[in-house]
C-alpha cells in the first residue's frame, strides 16, 4: 500500500547543509526509498533567495517522492502538520571558536521554533538539532515545547559516531562496515568522549584489534589517549581549519542517518550507534541534560544502551562533558532562555 507523505521541516534550507540535506531527503535516503515527502524550507528573509534556487533545482530533478516544496520565512508555516524538523538553521563557528561561542548568537532561534513545533507540528513530530551548539540548543527547544514530549527532542552526534568509526577504520586498514558499537558520550564538543571499550572489529574487541596493531597494550591506550580522543573531538576545528569552514556534507549524511534510524530503526545486527538524546538519569547523567549515548531505535524511539561497564578514566571523561553541559544549561538559564 502506498504510504501517505510525511512533512519534513528544513530550517537553514538556503544554506550549506541545508543544500546537503535537500536532494537526498527528496531522493529517499532519509525516510526511505518508497516514502513521499513534503519539504518545507525554513529560512530567514536574506536566506530566502537561496532556498528559493534550490528549490528550483529540486524540481529540476523531478524526483517520484517529492510531493512539495514550500518556501518560508514564518516558523509557524514552516513546522504545520511536520513530521520531522531538522533544525539547521544557525550561525556556524569560524577558525579559533568553540562551539558553546555561539551560545549567545544561536539560542535565541531555538526558543522560539520550539514554540512553533508546539504550536504545530504534528502529534508524532521528530526534531534533531544541528545548529551549535546542538545538545544545549536541543534543550532550549524542547523547553519551549511543553506539549511535544521532550523524547522528541534530539541532537546530533551521529557526525562524531561516524568520525569516530572512520578514524578506527582507517588506522587498523578495516572497512568501516565491519566496526561496531563505538559510543560517543557527553557534548557535542572538544569534553566529549568518543569511546571504543565495547567496540568491535569484524567482530574482535577493538582494543585488541589495537594492541595487535601497534604492538602491545600500552602503545595501543596511548594511541587512544593522545589521538584518537582529541582528533575526533577536535575534528570539527580540524575541518575548519583545512577547508575554511565548518563540515557540511559530513553533516548532512550524518543528520540523514539519524532520522533514518530514529524513523525505521536500526539495520538488523547493526550494533548501536550515538545519539543526543533527553537524559533520563541513565549512567548518572542529570536528568533532562540532552546528553549523547550509545543507543538504539526499532523505529519507535532511541533508547539508551544501559548496563555497560565503564572504567575510572571512562567515568572521568563522561563526567567533564556532562558537567560543561550543566554549565552550558545554567548559562542559558541566566539568559532567560529555559
Ligand atoms: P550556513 O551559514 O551555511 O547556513 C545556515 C543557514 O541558516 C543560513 O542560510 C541562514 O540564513 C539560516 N538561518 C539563520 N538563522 C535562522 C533562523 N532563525 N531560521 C531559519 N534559518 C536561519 O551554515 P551551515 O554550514 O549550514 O551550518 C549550520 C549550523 O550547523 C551551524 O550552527 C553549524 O555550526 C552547525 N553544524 C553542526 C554539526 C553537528 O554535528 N551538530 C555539524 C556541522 C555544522
Ligand atoms: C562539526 O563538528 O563539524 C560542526 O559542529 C561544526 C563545528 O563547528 O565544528
Amino acid at each position: 500500500m502506498a504510504h501517505s507523505p510525511m512533512t519534513v521541516t528544513v530550517t537553514g534550507a538556503g544554506g550549506q547543509i541545508g543544500y546537503a540535506l535537500l536532494f537526498r531527503i527528496a531522493a529517499g535516503a532519509m525516510l526511505g526509498f518508497d516514502q513521499p515527502v513534503r519539504l518545507r524550507l525554513l529560512e530567514i528573509p536574506a536566506g530566502l533567495g537561496a532556498a528559493e534556487g534550490a528549490a528550483l533545482e529540486l524540481q529540476d530533478c523531478a524526483f517520484d517522492l517529492l510531493e512539495s516544496v514550500e518556501i518560508t520565512d514564518d516558523p509557524a508555516v514552516a513546522f504545520e502538520g511536520a513530521n520531522v524538523a531538522l533544525l539547521v538553521g544557525a550561525r556556524p563557528r569560524g577558525p579559533g571558536m568553540e562551539r558553546a561561542d555561539l551560545l549567545a548568537a544561536n539560542a535565541g532561534i531555538f526558543g522560539p521554533q520550539g514554540a512553533a513545533l508546539n504550536a504545530h507540528a504534528a502529534d508524532d513530530i521528530r526534531v534533531v538539532v544541528v545548529g551549535n551548539p546542538a545538545n544545549t540548543n536541543a534543550l532550549i527547544a524542547s523547553a519551549s515545547a511543553p506539549d511535544i514530549p521532550a523524547e522528541r527532542f534530539t541532537a546530533l552526534t551521529r557526525l562524531d559516531h561516524n568520525r569516530a568509526v572512520g578514524m578506527l577504520a582507517a588506522t587498523l586498514g578495516a572497512p568501516a562496515s565491519t566496526i561496531a558499537d563505538v559510543a560517543i558520550w557527553g557534548n557535542h564538543s572538544a569534553s566529549q568522549f568518543p569511546d571504543i571499550a565495547h567496540a568491535t572489529v569484524g567482530g574482535v574487541s577493538a582494543g585488541d584489534a589495537l594492541t595487535a596493531h601497534f604492538g602491545d597494550a600500552a602503545a595501543a591506550a596511548a594511541w587512544l589517549d593522545d589521538d584518537f580522543v582529541p582528533r575526533v573531538a577536535g575534528r570539527g576545528a580540524e575541518i575548519i581549519r583545512v577547508r575554511g569552514s565548518s563540515s557540511v556534507a559530513s553533516a548532512a549524511n550524518a543528520t540523514i542517518e539519524h532520522m533514518h534510524d530514529w524513523v525505521l530503526g536500526r539495520p538488523a545486527g547493526s550494533g548501536w550507534t550515538s545519539a543526543a538524546v533527553v537524559s533520563g538519569g541513565q549512567y548518572g547523567v542529570p536528568e533532562g541534560l540532552v546528553c549523547s549515548f550509545p543507543a538504539r531505535s526499532d523505529g519507535s524511539g532511541w533508547e539508551v544502551v544501559e548496563g555497560l561497564s565503564l572504567d575510572d578514566r571512562a567515568r572521568q571523561r563522561i563526567d567533564a562533558s556532562v558537567s560543561e553541559l550543566v554549565s552550558e544549561r545554567d548559562a542559558v538559564a541566566a539568559l532567560g532562555l529555559l
